[in-house]
C-alpha cells in the first residue's frame, strides 16, 4: 500500500492539488483538516465536559471519496467561520491531535491514499512513500482565498484575508505538538504563478517517478 503526504500552510493549495493527484493516480484522497474541523463541531456542539468522549468514540469511514462521522457525510456544517474561528485553538490540544493522528492511521490503513494535512509527513505517516510539502507566498495564498470567498458570496476586506492568513500561519507552525513544518525527506514545491493545471501535470510526473521506487 502506497502513501503519499501533502502538507502546506493554509491557502497552499493543498485541497484542490491532493484531489486531482488523487484522482489521477487513482489513488483515495483523505483531508485531514476536515477531521479537526469536527472535532471543532464536536467541541461547539458538546462542549468540553464531553467532548473528549464524543471524539474518541466518533468514527470516521470514507465511503466513495466522502468523509463521514457516525454515518453521516461532513460536508458545509464544518466549513462555517464558527468553526473557522475555533478550529487552531482546538487543534492545538495535545489530546485531540494524539486522537485524531490514531484515526487518520486507521482511515489510511492498507491503502493507496493521499493524505493532506499539516503534519502528515513529519507526524502521521513518517514512512511515506511520496511527501510533498506546498509552499507559496502570503499575498498568492491570500489572493486564492480571497476569490474563494467572493465565489461563496462572503463579504471581506482583501487586507483582512491577508491577516487571517498571517494569523493561522503564525498559530499552526508556532504549536508545541506536531507544528506545520516540513519533514527532511520532503520535496518542496512553490505553487506561486502556477495554475492547479500546471501544479498537477508537473507533481504527477515527480510521483510516478518516486512511486517506482517504493
Ligand atoms: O486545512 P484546513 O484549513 O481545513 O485545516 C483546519 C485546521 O486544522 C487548521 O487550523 C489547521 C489544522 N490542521 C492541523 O493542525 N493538522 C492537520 N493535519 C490538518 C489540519
Amino acid at each position: 500500500m502506497m502513501y503519499i503526504t501533502i502538507d502546506g500552510p493554509a491557502g497552499s493549495g493543498k485541497s484542490s492539488v491532493a484531489q486531482r493527484l488523487a484522482k489521477e493516480l487513482g489513488f483515495e484522497h483523505l483531508d485531514t483538516g476536515a477531521l479537526y474541523r469536527s472535532a471543532a463541531l464536536l467541541w461547539l456542539r458538546y462542549g468540553k465536559d464531553d467532548f473528549f468522549n464524543m471524539l474518541n468514540n466518533a468514527k470516521f469511514e470514507l465511503v466513495n471519496g466522502t468523509l463521514r462521522m457516525n454515518g453521516k457525510a461532513l460536508g458545509d456544517e464544518i466549513r462555517t467561520p464558527e468553526i473557522g474561528k475555533v478550529v487552531s485553538k482546538v487543534a492545538e490540544m495535545p489530546k485531540v491531535r494524539e486522537i485524531i493522528t490514531q484515526k487518520t492511521r486507521e482511515l489510511a490503513d492498507e491503502k493507496n491514499i493521499v493524505v493532506e494535512g499539516r503534519d502528515i509527513g513529519t507526524v502521521v505517516l513518517p514512512n511515506a512513500c511520496v511527501k510533498i510539502f506546498l509552499v507559496a507566498s502570503v499575498e498568492e495564498r491570500a489572493k486564492r482565498r480571497y476569490a474563494q470567498y467572493q465565489l461563496k458570496g462572503i463579504n471581506i476586506r482583501f487586507e483582512d484575508v491577508v491577516k487571517e492568513i498571517e494569523s493561522r500561519d503564525r498559530i499552526d507552525s508556532s504549536r508545541e505538538v506536531a507544528p506545520l513544518k516540513p519533514a527532511e525527506d520532503a520535496l518542496m514545491f512553490n505553487t506561486d504563478s502556477l495554475t492547479l493545471n500546471e501544479v498537477v501535470k508537473k507533481l504527477k510526473e515527480i510521483v510516478l517517478e518516486k512511486l517506482k521506487k517504493c
